[in-house]
């Protein structure tokens, strides 16, 4: 009955959101924006401005550190890429200098290496760091992704009317579609909506995006990560029955291997994320991150309950003595047709002792009726004791991450 049940809401996601047959699971990759913003000076930093350069490291990266194997496969090129003006025929056209091959090879390279290409525009008559916008070329500029190759467009919303934006993303949407190349379609209204206090309109949103960023951009600090979350779970039960096979609500980039977030909040931001059925797009230094903050991103258990097909959203269930306990439905069932857990406890603590808690199969919603075998997703351990309580011990701003079998 469950079992059922599940399925069908499944199948009904499928009709009425796009359906360009993309982003199934969670989108993974990497993207520019948070480690290297708009650094354009290439003379002074000639390995950290945004250019061809750039972008053809990470990718050579992400397959030979095993980023694409294990999941990631969209690099994605940010705001800063084109040239100040349009060509004559009013065509975006890359910064020469910077990116001197031009998109479509690097769409080419990328290619090469088994990766797909994503490429940001801004749906405005600027993007954010003011460059050209799409108002005004909106079939143009679908087209001329569509000819490098692009398989995944970020639609940014700087310098528009967020009033429009509804009906000129699905514009935008309808010329990506007529191009017949298929384009996961990142749209970012919501983000012009939401933080000012206005309810964005989600069931239009699932027709037009595959994922959609829901509210500020993540910095990089800890402090970021906590004012996201929290913007994310005072308004999880709106939000979460939105998210889905083919369209998914997303919190902005893992900023794992950056200069903010200790190695301990690091597991905890893959924890939340992994949980939320977010997006998974990197931004950091695959070449210089240290091998640590790599096997946190690349760890299988934690990957595969963020890309469980069942597509749900979890949520935070219960919060207390500063500990907050995330849960997220996943595969696989059992045979009465109960679900099995993603679990995760996030500290907000900084007395420094791994904290001891805690926490009852009831409390997390954990109904299976003959109970769960429970694996640690870091440690890989069994933890398991045959209880129907849960006791983790959480290191302050860090996490405990498990995943609870269904038996
Ligand atoms: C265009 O939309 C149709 C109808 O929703 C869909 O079947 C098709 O896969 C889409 N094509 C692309 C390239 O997105």
């Amino acid at each position: 009955m469950f079992k059922l049940f599940v399925l069908a809401v499944v199948a009904f996601g499928g009709v009425t959101g796009l359906d360009n047959g993309l982003a199934r699971t969670p989108p993974m990759g990497w993207m520019n924006w948070q480690r290297y913003r708009c650094e354009t000076d290439c003379d002074k930093y000639p390995d950290e401005c945004v250019s061809e350069k750039l972008f053809k490291t990470m990718a050579d990266k992400m397959v030979s550190d095993g980023y694409l194997k294990a999941g990631y496969e969209y690099i994605i090129v940010d705001d800063c890429w084109s040239a100040m003006e349009r060509d004559e025929e009013d065509r975006l056209v890359a910064d020469p200098i910077r990116f001197p091959s031009g998109m479509k090879a690097l769409a080419d390279y990328v290619h090469n290496l088994g990766l797909k290409f994503g490429l940001y525009g801004d749906f405005g008559t600027h993007t954010c760091a003011g460059y050209p916008g799409s108002i005004n070329h909106l079939e143009l500029d679908a087209q001329t992704y569509a000819s490098w190759g692009v398989d995944y467009v970020k639609l940014d919303g700087c310098y528009a009317d967020s009033d429009i934006m509804e009906e000129g993303y699905a514009e935008y949407g309808k010329y990506l579609n007529a191009t017949g190349r298929p384009m996961v379609f990142s749209c970012s209204w919501p983000a012009y909506q939401e933080p000012l206090g206005e309810e964005s309109n989600y069931e239009a949103l699932k027709k037009t995006c595959n994922l959609w960023r829901n509210y500020d951009d993540i910095m990089d600090s800890w402090q970021s990560v906590n004012s996201i979350t929290s913007w994310f779970v005072d308004n999880q039960d709106r939000l979460a029955p939105h998210s889905g096979p083919g369209h998914w609500n997303d919190p902005d980039m893992l900023i794992i291997g950056d200069f903010g977030l200790s190695y301990e909040q690091s597991k905890a931001q893959m924890t939340i994320w992994c949980l939320m059925a977010a997006p998974l797009i990197m931004s950091n230094d695959l070449v210089n991150i240290q091998p640590e903050f790599r096997d946190i991103l690349l760890n299988k258990k934690a990957l595969k309950i963020n890309q469980d097909e069942l597509g749900i959203q979890g949520t935070m269930k219960v919060f207390k003595n500063n500990i907050a306990a995330w849960v997220k439905p996943i595969l696989p069932l059992s045979s009465t047709g109960e679900y099995s857990y993603g679990v995760g406890f996030i500290s907000y603590r900084d007395d420094g002792i791994k904290y001891p808690i805690d926490f009852t199969f009831e409390e997390l919603g954990l109904d299976g009726k003959y109970g769960y075998d429970i694996l640690d997703v870091f440690t890989g351990e069994w933890v398991d004791d045959g209880t129907d309580i849960i006791s983790v011990r959480v290191p302050p701003s860090g996490a405990v991450f498990l995943k609870a079998i269904v038996i």
